[in-house]
């Protein structure tokens, strides 16, 4: 299985430009909860880095404070050589507008059409809501719209309601509306879940292609774990609140990767 879903490294090798993302010293506790108890990593544009670990180890909450939706007790974050944990309210929305989430269950608008939920995507870099919506968007934000729509492979879906989609095409909506943000950075936490086999693999095909061809910062988290191999450069390891585990994804497999959660 995991053979002929890797990419060809010779066509499609990370291009490492340097660590786009660096955390150290992550510290995150609920109550006395120590969820978080240190972590360290490096994140490299250009490469598609899997997080894993077992239900409740925090790969959702490291997500999370990488962003500030969940406010770290302790740590340096720094983006793009911004250091996150200093920004106030303002830059903190700025910057949340540049980072790409994409969630299990996307948050699109379900009634209204793909291309206005990619617009959607637009909102942080434009003022008032007219751009926002298909029918007054100006025609430069609607090429963009269509060429990220194009990305995902969505491009004749561009009229048609996000509720008539499949979840799997909602998903890549859902990523076409994170390429409209200009982001730099992705992070995807289970975006694979709750799709079929064949889209789930489409959806982190895609992913993985935004970082290794487009030469985006990806930091994913799947619980497939044939997904974690095939479509990351690199996978880190969550253990008792610490980063245990950095390996490339070739110097590993299901087995050692089943090791690791049993520990
Ligand atoms: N808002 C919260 N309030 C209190 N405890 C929380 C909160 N969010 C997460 N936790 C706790 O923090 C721990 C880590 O949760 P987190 O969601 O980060 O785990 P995870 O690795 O993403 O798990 P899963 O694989 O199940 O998604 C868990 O013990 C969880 O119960
Ligand atoms: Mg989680």
């Amino acid at each position: 299985m995991n053979a002929p879903l890797r990419s060809d490294p010779a066509t499609t090798g990370p291009v490492q430009t340097g660590p786009a993302l660096r955390v150290s010293g992550l510290v995150k506790a609920y109550g006395d909860n120590a969820v978080l108890r240190g972590v360290e990593f490096e994140a490299l544009a250009g490469v598609a880095t899997a997080l894993i670990g077992a239900n409740g180890s925090g790969k959702s909450t490291t997500l999370k404070c990488l962003i500030r939706l969940v406010e770290p007790d302790a740590g340096r974050i720094e983006v793009f050589d911004r250091d996150v944990m200093t920004l106030g309210p303002r830059d903190l929305r700025r910057f949340r507008s540049q980072v790409g989430m994409v969630w299990q269950k996307h948050n699109l608008v379900p009634r209204v059409s793909a291309l206005s939920n990619v617009l959607h995507g637009a909102q942080g870099r434009r003022q008032g809501p007219a751009a926002w919506f298909q029918a007054t968007a100006p025609a430069a934000l609607r090429a963009e719209a269509m060429t990220c729509l194009a990305r995902v492979g969505l491009a004749d879906k561009a009229l048609q309601r996000v509720d008539s989609l499949s979840g799997g095409q909602q998903q890549r909506v859902a990523i076409a509306r994170t390429l409209m943000q200009r982001a730099r950075l992705i992070l995807a936490d289970e975006p694979d879940a709750s799709l079929d086999p064949q889209s789930g693999e489409e959806v982190m095909r895609l992913l993985a292609d935004l970082a290794r061809k487009d030469g985006l910062t990806v930091v994913f988290i799947s619980h497939r774990m044939e997904h974690t191999l095939a479509f990351s450069d690199r996978i880190l390891g969550l253990q008792k609140g610490r980063l245990v585990m950095d390996k490339a994804s070739t110097a590993t497999d299901a087995a050692e990767l089943r090791r690791f959660f049993e520990e």
